[in-house]
C-alpha cells in the first residue's frame, strides 16, 4: 500500500487489509506493509488525526513510515498506490516490466462512491477527509482482497 508520506492513506489501507485478512483467515497467506514515495515522515507514527479517525472503526494504526524501496519491487506481488500520483511515481521506479505489471490502484476497486476513482490526500483538509478515505478504504480494500483471492488460486 504506497502513498506520498505512508502516515495517513497508505498505513489505513495497510491496516484495512489486514483486518479484512484476519477475518478471511488468510494471514498465513498474504502479507501486507505500506510505505510513502516522500521519505520525509519516515520513522513517524500515523497522522494523529488518521490515528483518531481509524481508531474510532477499531483500527490501532501502529505502522511505522518508511519510503518505498526498490527492493519492494522484488519482495511483493503487488504494489497498491492511493492516487494517479503514486502510481506515476511507482510505475517510474518499476526496472522490468515484470515490476511494472505490479503496479495497481486503489482507486480501480472503488465501487460504492462513483466520484471517486483515486483515494484523496487528506492532508491538508479537515476530520471529513479522513472519514473519506476510511468510507473509501473499506470499500475498495475488500474488493482488492477479492482479486489477490483470484490471483491465488490462479496460481494453486
Ligand atoms: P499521505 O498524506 O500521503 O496520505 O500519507 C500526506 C502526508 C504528508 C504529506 C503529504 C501527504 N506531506 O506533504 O508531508
Amino acid at each position: 500500500m504506497v502513498c506520498l508520506g505512508n502516515i495517513c492513506r497508505s498505513p489505513a489501507a495497510h491496516h484495512v487489509m489486514e483486518h479484512l485478512i484476519a477475518q478471511r483467515r488468510l494471514a498465513d497467506v498474504i502479507e501486507v506493509d505500506s510505505a510513502g514515495t516522500y521519505g520525509g515522515h519516515a520513522g513517524d507514527l500515523p497522522d494523529p488525526r488518521m490515528r483518531r479517525a481509524a481508531s474510532k472503526r477499531g483500527y490501532q494504526l501502529t505502522h511505522r513510515a518508511r519510503r518505498v524501496s526498490y527492493a519492494d519491487f522484488a519482495e511483493f506481488d503487488l504494489i497498491v498506490g492511493m492516487d494517479g500520483g503514486n502510481v506515476a511515481d511507482l510505475r517510474r521506479m518499476a526496472a522490468t516490466t515484470e515490476e511494472m505489471a505490479k503496479v495497481d490502484m486503489m482507486g480501480r476497486y472503488i465501487t460504492r462512491f462513483p466520484h471517486y476513482d483515486y483515494v484523496p490526500d487528506p492532508y491538508y483538509e479537515g476530520a471529513e477527509g479522513f472519514e473519506l478515505v476510511l468510507d473509501l478504504l473499506e470499500d475498495a480494500c475488500s474488493h482488492l482482497l477479492d482479486h489477490i483471492e483470484e490471483m491465488i488460486n490462479q496460481r494453486n
